[in-house]
C-alpha cells in the first residue's frame, strides 16, 4: 500500500485498467492453443503479454490475435482500450454480439472481426470511431440494418459486410458513395441500394 502514495497513480491505475479489460477477454474466450498463456494478471503490466503492442505510454495500441481459433464472445470491457487503434480478431470462432462499447475505441483505425461466428446487430455506436479506416465484418452472421450512421465516418476506405444475414437497403451517401457490391454480396435479404431517395431506407419486416 505505502508505495501506492509514492507512484504516478493515474498512470498506474490506467496500466491496471488495461490489465483488466484484456483479462476480461482473456475469461471470456476458450483458447485450444494457449495463444494467451503469457495474459498473466500477476504481471501488472500488459505491455509484455504476446499478441499485445503499445505505445511509449504504455498504452496498448494494438492487440493481434487473427487466425488464434479463439472461442467464446468479445467483452464489453474491450471498449476501454482507449488508445487502441488496431482490433484484429479475425478467423476465430467468436459468438454472439459485436459489444456496443467498441464504439468507445476513439483512436481505432482497423476493426477486423471477419470470418468468426458473431450475431446480433452492426452497432451503431461504431460511428463514432471517426479515424477507422477498415471495418471488416465479413464472413459472420449478424443481422438487421446496416446503420446509417456509419456514412459519417470519413476515413473509412473498406467496409466488408458481406456473407452475413443483414437486410434493409444499402446506404449510398458519405463515405459509403464509393464502395461498390463486393462490399454487401451475399446478405439475401439486403435489399438495393438507396437510389436518389426512391429507395426508402426503412424498410418494414427487417430485424
Ligand atoms: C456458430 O454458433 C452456433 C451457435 O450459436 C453453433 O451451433 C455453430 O456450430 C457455430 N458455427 C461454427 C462454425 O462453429
Ligand atoms: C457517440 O458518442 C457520444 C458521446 O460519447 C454518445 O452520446 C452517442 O450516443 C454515441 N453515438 C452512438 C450512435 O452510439
Ligand atoms: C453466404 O454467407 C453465409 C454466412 O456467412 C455463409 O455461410 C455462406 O457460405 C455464404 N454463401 C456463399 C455462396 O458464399
Amino acid at each position: 500500500m505505502n508505495n501506492l502514495l509514492f507512484c504516478s497513480c493515474s498512470s498506474s491505475i490506467v496500466v491496471l485498467l488495461t490489465g483488466d479489460a484484456l483479462y476480461a477477454l482473456r475469461r471470456g474466450v476458450s483458447d485450444p492453443e494457449n495463444v494467451l498463456q503469457s495474459w498473466d494478471p500477476t504481471l501488472v503490466d500488459p505491455c509484455t503479454w504476446f499478441h499485445v503492442t503499445c505505445d511509449a505510454d504504455n498504452r496498448v495500441t494494438r492487440l493481434d490475435l487473427g487466425n488464434a481459433k479463439l472461442t467464446g464472445k468479445l467483452v464489453p470491457e474491450l471498449g476501454k482500450l482507449e488508445r487502441l487503434q488496431y482490433l484484429e480478431l479475425y478467423m476465430n470462432n467468436l459468438m454472439g454480439p459485436v459489444p456496443a462499447e467498441l464504439g468507445q475505441l476513439k483512436s481505432l483505425v482497423s476493426l477486423d472481426l471477419y470470418h468468426n461466428n458473431l450475431t446480433g446487430f452492426v452497432p451503431p455506436s461504431l460511428s463514432n470511431l471517426s479515424n477507422l479506416k477498415f471495418l471488416r465484418l465479413n464472413g459472420n452472421r449478424l443481422t438487421g440494418r446496416i446503420p446509417r450512421e456509419l456514412t459519417k465516418l470519413g476515413s473509412l476506405k473498406i467496409f466488408d459486410v458481406s456473407n452475413n444475414d443483414l437486410c434493409g437497403t444499402i446506404p449510398t451517401s458519405g463515405s459509403f458513395s464509393k464502395f461498390t457490391d463486393e462490399s454487401f454480396m451475399n446478405n439475401s435479404r439486403l435489399e438495393g441500394p438507396e437510389l436518389m431517395g426512391f429507395v426508402r431506407y426503412d424498410v418494414g419486416g427487417c430485424k
